[in-house]
């Protein structure tokens, strides 16, 4: 039975010696889904028991590769080979990334129209993944492509007390956790601030807009007196003088 065993383990070794002499990438964890940002472990086996030594590493089939350990840490998505000395390149090992830190900001407004010198807040709102409740997200708004300060900071909420006509443009937020280097830009908001005279400007042109108005009624009640006056006293002074 042992003879039997030992014949078997034998036989395995020298078929993984004649035929693999390929490297293999093994990434560490394997079974869960990976989340966003999160550092996984590549670990390059060559020929025989892992032991440390350095091995090439090539991502998404990049022709050149990089020397270092043959176990590495990334958190970067992507196509992975590996080769230690004495293998040959591995078979590549696709990392792929799950889960969602964070979903895509979405900027929200109190309003789109406001009114010069009246209060607008701005909101940036994402949705941390439930697994990662505790992660640090910054935030940032810019107007037009600017970079504007934000009343607080680490605040997903940007507070103008005072919107000027100035303030008009095309925002846009971001969110950024900073220890897995992710950034996520929303969409755009179009803020178009109006006057604040808007309404007593409106209102004097609607002023000036009726007496016109009663002027023209005059000129036309003017006119037909006129004509009235021809048509009764026309052919009477005509024919008497
Ligand atoms: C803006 O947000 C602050 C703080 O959450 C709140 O007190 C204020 O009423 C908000 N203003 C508007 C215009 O919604
Ligand atoms: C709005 O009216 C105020 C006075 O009520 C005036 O000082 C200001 O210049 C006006 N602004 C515009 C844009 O007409």
């Amino acid at each position: 039975m042992l003879q039997w065993t030992l014949l078997l383990v034998l036989g395995l070794l020298s078929r993984q010696t004649a035929i693999a002499k390929k490297s293999v990438v093994e990434p560490r964890p394997s079974w869960t889904p990976i989340l966003e940002g999160e550092a996984v472990t590549l670990i390059c086996h060559g020929v025989g028991p892992l032991k440390e030594e350095r091995a090439w590493w090539y991502k998404n089939q990049q022709s050149r590769g990089i020397l270092s350990t043959n176990i590495i840490q990334t958190n970067q998505p992507g196509e992975y080979r590996c080769q230690t000395q004495g293998s040959t390149l591995s078979d590549p090992v696709n990392l792929v990334f799950s889960s969602e830190l964070f979903s895509p900001p979405d900027l929200k407004t109190t309003t789109s129209e406001p009114i010069e010198g009246t209060p607008v807040n701005l909101s940036c709102e994402t949705q941390l993944s439930p697994q990662r409740l505790d992660t640090k997200l910054y935030f940032s708004f810019t107007r037009d492509g600017m970079v504007i300060t934000s009343s607080g900071k680490n605040s997903h909420v940007l507070q103008i007390p005072a919107i000027q006509t100035k303030d008009s443009g095309s925002y846009r937020c971001e969110a950024k956790a900073v220890t897995q280097n992710i950034l996520k830009q929303s969409n755009y908001v179009k803020i178009s601030v109006k006057s604040g005279n808007l309404s007593s400007f409106n209102s004097s042109e609607k002023i000036s807009h009726l007496s016109l108005g009663l002027i023209v009624t005059q000129f036309i009640v003017v006119v037909l007196a006129a004509s009235a006056l021809l048509f009764f006293f026309g052919p009477w002074s005509k024919s008497g003088w």
